[in-house]
């Protein structure tokens, strides 16, 4: 039975092909979509169009399904083309006549609108807090090794010293930056649809107001049209933040798996961190790291999957919008496990202590030697030969001193700053 129903079945192969995992799917929405019912009757029976005891009783009705909800026992019956038609349906079901009444001055586009910018606030803050829990393990590890150096690479060849600090740090503070994509998509998300019913109002007088503020939005989509097209576009903003962090988690993924390689040997982590070969009894693989770079690597992909989905749709609804979910709602909780395993990952991480020590790694030093030269008055051209053609002759011997002392370098990593930075970002996810 449908919500739409007008004497008439739709054939069950339709219904399968056009519902498909929506319910599942849908099933996330579940506790939003109930929040957001409850504001919409809090608001029409303010505008006169329920009374106060039809509102007491409907309240009662949401909250009981809001409860079975949390308690993980509400679903979505075979033949329930939604989450939206399942709640009213409850409600229809226990009330009568009643339940039918909450669906005034809305439609299921914005109310499905309305759930998705309630999940996925939440979501987002999820995001938040499990990048915030790995930028301080990567902070306190950057603080902890600041005085442990390692090699730096440009070409991936020996290029100049760094440090585990640095490695570290710069992870942290990369984190940063993309949290500022996450505050824009959370900024995206947090505005009200509700009111904009199938795309272009109502006749009803809703008060918009109202809902946004029980809600907790921080302000409205005012122009109705603007406000179904916010449908793809917050998807497109959140699956944009959430490829921004998947990228920098899955570049950290590499080193630690380049770093790990017995060649490089720079890291380790405890053998029970580490899988194994069917074949080769040696191995101690870093699969957790090749996983998390696989999936970080796909979740960078979802933008353009939004992208092409939403392509030239026409203006309004269009069904082809609900395949958002099956995009975006994986995508978030996937991230929040990548993140969490890689603070989980990093907890445990051993680091090699004077690995610069090795022979291999003196013309790290080279540019040390040059500036040296430099401040005791030799121009830098000739410097630069001078120490060139020691290396050529294979005469060049590394002083190894380090006087690295501006922002940001390996004697000043600025990592109060670098947090500083993180908490102005991260505030202002409310
Ligand atoms: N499942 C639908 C979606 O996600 C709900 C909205 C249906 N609206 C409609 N006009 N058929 O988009």
């Amino acid at each position: 039975m449908n919500l739409w129903d007008k004497g008439f079945e739709p054939d069950r192969l339709i219904e399968e092909f056009t519902v498909g995992n929506d319910r599942e799917l849908d099933l996330s929405l579940a506790r939003h979509d109930v929040e957001g019912s409850m504001a919409h009757i809090r608001m029409l029976q303010s505008i006169g169009l329920l009374e106060k005891e039809e509102l007491d009783t409907l309240l009662e009705g949401l909250e009981e399904i809001h409860a079975r909800i949390l308690a993980g026992d509400f679903r979505i019956e075979d033949g329930v083309e939604d989450v939206h038609s399942q709640v009213e349906f409850m409600l229809t079901a226990k009330y009568g006549d009643l339940g039918k009444k909450i669906h005034s001055g809305r439609s299921r586009n914005d109310q499905v609108l309305l759930d998705l910018k309630l999940f996925m606030r939440d979501e987002l803050k999820r995001v938040s807090e499990a990048v915030e829990r790995l930028f301080n393990r990567l902070l306190l590890l950057s603080d902890e090794h600041k005085e442990d150096l390692m090699p730096g690479y440009t070409h991936l060849q020996v290029a100049m010293p760094s440090s585990f600090g640095l490695w570290f740090g710069a992870y942290a503070e990369s984190l940063a930056d993309d949290m500022q994509m996450l505050v824009a998509a959370y900024n995206i998300a947090n505005q009200n649809p509700l009111g904009s019913a199938a795309g272009y109002g109502s006749s009803f007088p809703l008060d918009r107001g109202m809902t946004t503020r029980l809600l907790n939005f921080a302000d409205m989509h005012y122009n109705v049209v603007a406000a179904q097209m916010s449908r793809g576009k917050t998807e497109r903003a959140v699956a944009m933040a959430v490829a921004a962090i998947a990228s920098t988690l899955a570049h950290l993924a590499m080193d630690v798996c380049m770093w790990i390689c017995p060649d490089f040997a720079f890291i380790s982590f405890p053998d029970e961190l580490t899988t194994g070969s069917s074949i080769m009894p040696h191995k101690k693989n870093p699969d957790v790291f090749e996983i998390m770079r696989g999936k970080c690597n796909r979740l960078q992909a979802i933008p353009n999957e939004v992208a092409l989905l939403t392509a030239n749709l026409p203006l309004g609804y269009n069904r082809d919008l609900q395949l958002l979910k099956d995009i975006t709602f994986p995508a978030t909780d996937e991230l929040v496990k990548c993140l969490d395993m890689a603070e989980f990952m990093l907890r445990h991480i051993r680091i090699r202590k004077n690995i610069l020590d090795d022979k291999k790694y003196d013309y790290l030093f080279t540019v040390e030697d040059v500036n040296r030269l430099v401040l005791s008055g030799v121009p830098f051209r000739d410097a630069y030969r001078q120490v060139g053609m020691q290396v050529q002759r294979g005469e060049y011997k590394p002083t190894r001193e380090l006087h690295h002392t501006h922002e940001g370098s390996i004697g000043n990593l600025c990592n109060d700053r670098i947090r500083d930075k993180f908490r102005s970002v991260i505030n202002r996810i409310s």
